[in-house]
């Protein structure tokens, strides 16, 4: 590690080179694939402050006061068994939990930190193992988000002006043993893990020019990191959330609160979209990943089911936050919109889950996603002339209105296919019509 920091910031951090999928990994991502909708949970003791998981670092918190908050974190109408029912309810097939964040409280039973909730908190209770048990009882894949940064160590290097020097070396060497002791316990005592997300590498950017891409400038281990994720469980896939061109040995690309290939959020600073990994867009149900008491700025359900179809029109997997209550309760206004979510998806899920969006890049009239010999075509927006034109002819036997099984009007050319919407087609929140090749 320290020959490869001596070599500068443009030849570090490269991950495992040359790095091949082991056979269990490949198939984790095209399961992770099929999943297409997961609930994502940020739950920490900064709930208690609700005012989001940056907390501590935005009012500029001292340390000493806040890691006092623990002594006080007791959620007692927390149940694991009614989270995992209310996110079932929505459809999702996974859920992705801050197991620490920045702030640097471990949610688990952690021998390598007494900051934890065991320790710390008058809870003592290990949330991630009830939740694991929950999601393995309810068929729920289960992922931890993981912070690459701390707030409150003493051995993660914060200090810019120690970049690039010994001590820093010297810090981080200690940091990077407690992360791979953490990670080796999320792997081990929580059974099978279908991801680590990471997130935090953003903070060890040197701030790019201009229009040019972002550079590293650091050496996060992510070698050993990724390998020990895959030595330990090969079926556990490896997400950054580091906004930039993949690394290899990660397993999915992560674009927070962006879909692929849109840059609105500004945090992609790249535009890069990978062929090869599982795509994966986070979002939030109002503004704010952590519980924020005053953000009512609650997405509508179809807002929430037209973002869901145009992750999955981009073969990307939707992600979407609830940050619970620090009295252990998922927010109501949360709850009835995963409820929504899955009566919605209960009548269309075939459309979206199991299915893949390679044939077409999305259209102005919307997206299509297909399935062994169904083509579904996602209509959002209907196109003035009704009709939907597909750039390439097709062999189909059947073309049928989704929702009433009413057969539509088509065309095949040599070059295209075309099909006649009906009078009643409706795309308020999506018209689908199944293709049958
Ligand atoms: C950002 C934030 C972090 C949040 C994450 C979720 O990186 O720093 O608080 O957990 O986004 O995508």
């Amino acid at each position: 590690m320290a020959s490869a920091l001596a070599a500068g910031p443009a030849d570090i951090d490269e991950g495992i080179k040359g790095y091949q999928p082991a056979p269990e990994t490949v198939i984790a991502k095209e399961q992770f694939r099929d999943d297409k909708f997961g609930v994502f949970i940020h739950w920490g003791v900064y709930s208690m402050l609700a005012r989001g998981e940056w907390v501590m670092n935005v009012e500029k918190i001292p340390y000493s006061e806040y890691s006092k908050l623990p002594g006080g974190f007791y959620p007692s109408k927390f149940d694991a068994r009614q989270w995992i029912k209310q996110i079932k309810a929505s459809g999702a097939k996974y859920i992705t939990i801050t197991s620490r964040h920045h702030d640097g409280f471990s949610m688990f039973d952690t021998k390598a930190s007494d900051y934890d909730i065991i320790d710390a908190s008058p809870f003592k209770r290990d949330v991630l193992k009830e939740i694991a048990d929950a999601c393995h009882e309810e068929g729920l894949t289960l992922n931890f988000y993981y912070s690459l940064l701390d707030w409150g160590r003493d051995d993660y290097p914060r200090d810019p002006a120690i970049a690039h020097t010994e001590k820093e070396r010297e810090m981080y060497a200690k940091y990077l043993d407690f992360m791979c002791a953490q990670i080796t316990e999320l792997l081990t005592n929580y059974g099978p893990i279908g991801c680590i997300w990471f997130d935090g590498d953003w903070a060890k950017i040197k701030k790019p020019e201009p229009g040019q891409e972002m550079v590293i400038d650091f050496d996060w281990g992510y070698e050993r990191i990724y390998r020990l994720i895959h030595s330990l469980q090969p079926s556990c896939l490896v997400a950054n959330n580091h906004h930039r061109i993949p690394i290899p040995g990660e397993d999915i690309q992560v674009f927070e609160r962006d879909i692929p290939g849109e840059n609105n959020a500004g945090y992609g600073r790249t535009s890069h979209v990978s062929t090869e990994l599982a795509l994966e867009t986070c979002k939030t149900l109002n503004k704010s990943w952590g519980y924020d008491i005053k953000d009512d700025n609650w997405k509508s359900v179809p807002e929430l089911i037209r973002i869901l179809l145009s992750t999955a029109g981009r073969n990307a997997n939707l992600l979407l936050n609830v940050g619970p209550q620090p009295d252990g309760c998922i927010p109501e206004e949360s709850v009835k919109r995963l409820a929504e979510m899955g009566k919605w998806l209960s009548a269309n899920g075939e459309t979206i889950f199991g299915t893949r969006a390679t044939m077409l890049k999305p259209q102005k009239w919307g997206v299509l996603t297909h399935k062994d010999n169904k083509i579904f075509l996602h209509v959002m927006e209907l196109p003035e002339d009704g009709v939907i034109t597909l750039p390439f002819t097709l062999k189909a036997k059947k073309v049928k209105d989704f929702a009433n099984g009413a057969a539509l009007k088509f065309k095949k050319t040599k070059k295209d296919f075309t099909v006649t919407l009906p009078d009643w087609a409706d795309a308020t929140v999506d018209y689908i019509i199944e293709i049958t090749l």
